[in-house]
């Protein structure tokens, strides 16, 4: 059973004088077949948190546990695999490739890696899945941002990772898309995946089996 937990994580910025306390102290764990929500104003740390809990950054001090091995503990090539192997991330800012066409972008992940393979099937449901089949050719340019955001989202799920970390996936979706991504992101943990949704609707608060809110990079309240 895949299981992600959090010991005390603390990541702090040193930015001229300034010491910035992005996330303090934290402890939780994150069990597989479970949607965790994660909310908190601008600037509350939870880019940060979830960047640490993807193996993308070093905590200041404390740890992050994926299956009871500390994720910082190991080396640069272990660490690449359980990021490349696990991993489904969706950048805030999304990274698509600017000069790669949305097929490109979204089978990159593919062909990283030790195992180089190919996943037709899984990438055309996910397309209809989505409603991106008509546009696989486009560059990143020439798809609206809501399309953009979905284009990310695929790229995230086409390795079938364990362990999926949205963040802010709906910020720029309509109602419709809005509630094709949320169900689709339970519907993914209701497949035994670990999944965390970092989010500013308050109308997705709810969908998590967990909701934590972040403030000043502490825990302010569970339900
Ligand atoms: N590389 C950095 N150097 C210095 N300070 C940083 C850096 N990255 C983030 N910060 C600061 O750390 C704090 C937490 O940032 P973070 O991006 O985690 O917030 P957030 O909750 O994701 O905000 P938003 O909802 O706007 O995306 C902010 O005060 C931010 O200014
Ligand atoms: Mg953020």
């Amino acid at each position: 059973m895949n299981a992600l937990s959090i010991e005390n994580l603390t990541r702090n910025y040193y930015k001229d004088k300034l010491t910035i306390a992005a996330v303090s102290g934290l402890n939780a764990s994150f069990n597989e077949g479970t949607m965790t929500v994660i909310h908190g104003s601008s600037g509350s740390g939870k880019t940060t948190l979830l960047l640490m809990l993807g193996g993308m950054m070093q905590p200041s001090s404390g740890s992050v546990k994926f299956n009871g091995r500390d994720l910082y503990s190991m080396k640069g090539r272990e660490l690449r695999h359980f990021r490349n192997r696990h991993v489904g991330f969706i950048f805030q800012k999304f990274y698509l490739l600017p000069y790669l066409t949305v097929r490109q972008n979204i089978t990159l992940p593919l062909h990283i890696g030790e195992n180089v393979r190919d996943n037709t099937e899984l990438l055309h449901s996910l397309l209809e899945r989505f409603r991106m089949s008509h546009r696989l050719n486009h560059l990143p340019g020439e798809l609206s941002v809501g399309e953009q955001q979905r284009v990310a989202l695929i790229r995230a799920l086409i390795k079938d990772p364990a362990l999926i970390l949205a963040d802010e996936p709906t910020g720029n979706l309509d109602p419709e898309n809005l509630e094709i991504v949320s169900e689709a992101l339970q519907e993914e943990a209701g497949k035994g995946r670990i999944v965390i949704l970092v989010t500013h609707h308050a109308s997705l608060f709810a969908t998590g089996k967990t909701a934590f809110r972040l403030e000043n990079g502490c825990f302010s309240d569970l339900r």
